[in-house]
């Protein structure tokens, strides 16, 4: 949905109130910015979980801090009070829900973490769903899912209508139980929805933790670079600005279906590390490490019903991107 979008919202008049989980992370603190930009009023919700620095999350959000269109709720959604966000939305207001909070990373989700992994990504959106159901007014429920719950299938591309979901991971897993649970409080409760499959999402802010993040610092550096497995695998890198502009149009479309939202070009991490020399123009050192258990060998959307349904197609370059997030990385590390 855009300053003239497809429900008619503008911003100001009758324009939805957003209320935006997860907003001081990578993609949250990105779209709330994209939202204040458009002239929306956002509720940004995050409880700055610290499975990575704290003091990144504090900074993603600074921009939407300073404007006055925006309000943050510091809340846990797996076991605060949720009745705060009724406090901050009022009784009447429509309201569309942008759910991204959860515990990302696939490689991460296995041993004792994984009870965080179960309460993030499943309870508080569990939680958040009763919340929404309860209050009603609530003109679409958008869900973060993630290509994770397809797992390693054997045919490319990955579709929606075709690709049984097999995570491989136990994020994926926990990303499917939550697409799960948002798809059967539309079927019996009548809550507006609609679920998008993200792809491997790079771009300003990034995650430390993500490839393209560690690649570039570690490039920038002069380090040596950590390669899992082979280096073969392949992945649909999708832009974060591109990503917006995807979830943007699926919040004018609650038609309880699920989306692929990737980048549209299938790269191996060895390509990506090559294009990343010519962009910080140094050689990076490559390091063989053993394939971390949960990594699939590939990725790649079929963007056939994105494309139909919500009038969206990624138009980054990968290279161009991957400039941006170096330009922002450079200015963030203060290299
Ligand atoms: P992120 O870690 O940067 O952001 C997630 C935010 O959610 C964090 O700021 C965290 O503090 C918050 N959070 C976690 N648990 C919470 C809770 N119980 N209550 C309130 N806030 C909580 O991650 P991201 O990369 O921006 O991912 C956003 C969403 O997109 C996630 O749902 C993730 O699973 C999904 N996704 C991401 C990618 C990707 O490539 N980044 C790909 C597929 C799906
Ligand atoms: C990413 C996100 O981390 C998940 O939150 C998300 O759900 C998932 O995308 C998704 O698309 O669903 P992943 O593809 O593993 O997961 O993202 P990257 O961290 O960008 O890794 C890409 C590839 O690079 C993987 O094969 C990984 O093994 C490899 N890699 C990563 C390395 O070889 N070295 C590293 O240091 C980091």
């Amino acid at each position: 949905m855009n300053e003239e979008g497809r429900t008619g919202s503008r911003p100001g008049s009758e324009s939805p109130l957003f209320l935006v989980t997860g907003a001081a992370g990578f993609i949250g603190s990105n779209l709330a910015d994209r939202l204040l930009e458009s002239g929306f009023e956002v509720v940004g919700i995050d409880c700055f979980r610290s499975y990575y620095p704290v003091s990144i999350k504090r900074a993603n959000l600074q921009p939407a801090l300073a404007n006055p269109r925006f309000d943050l709720l510091e809340v846990d959604l797996a076991s605060g009070d949720l009745d705060l966000l009724g406090e901050r939305t009022g009784r009447d207001r429509q309201c569309v829900i942008i759910h991204l909070a959860a515990r990302p990373g696939v490689r991460d989700s296995w041993g004792n973490d994984f009870a965080t992994y179960a309460s993030d990504n499943i309870m508080a959106t569990q939680r958040l769903l009763e919340w929404a159901a309860r209050r009603g007014r609530i003109a679409n429920f958008v869900f973060a899912s993630s290509s994770s719950v397809y797992g390693n299938a054997r045919k490319l591309p990955l579709s929606e209508m075709q690709t049984v979901p097999c995570p491989h991971s136990p994020y994926g897993v926990t990303k499917l139980a939550a697409e799960n649970l948002v798809r059967l409080y539309g079927a019996n409760l009548g809550l507006p929805s609609v679920s998008l499959r993200f792809f491997s999402v790079y771009g300003p802010r990034q995650r430390p933790d993500m490839a393209l993040h560690r690649f570039l610092l570690a490039a920038f550096e002069g380090r040596p670079v950590e390669v899992f497995g082979g280096g073969d695998q392949t992945r649909d890198f999708t832009c974060v600005d591109d990503l917006i502009d995807g979830i943007l149009a699926a919040c004018s479309v609650p038609d309880g279906a699920v989306y692929n939202l990737g980048g549209g070009h299938r790269v191996s991490v060895l390509e990506v590390l090559s294009i990343i020399e010519r962009v910080v123009g140094r050689e990076v050192l490559r390091i063989r490490s053993e394939q971390r258990p949960g990594d699939v060998a590939d990725t790649l959307a079929d963007l056939s019903l994105a494309r139909e349904k919500l009038g969206w197609n990624p138009r980054r370059p990968l290279e161009e991107g991957i400039a941006q997030e170096a330009g922002w990385l450079k200015a963030a590390y203060r290299l």
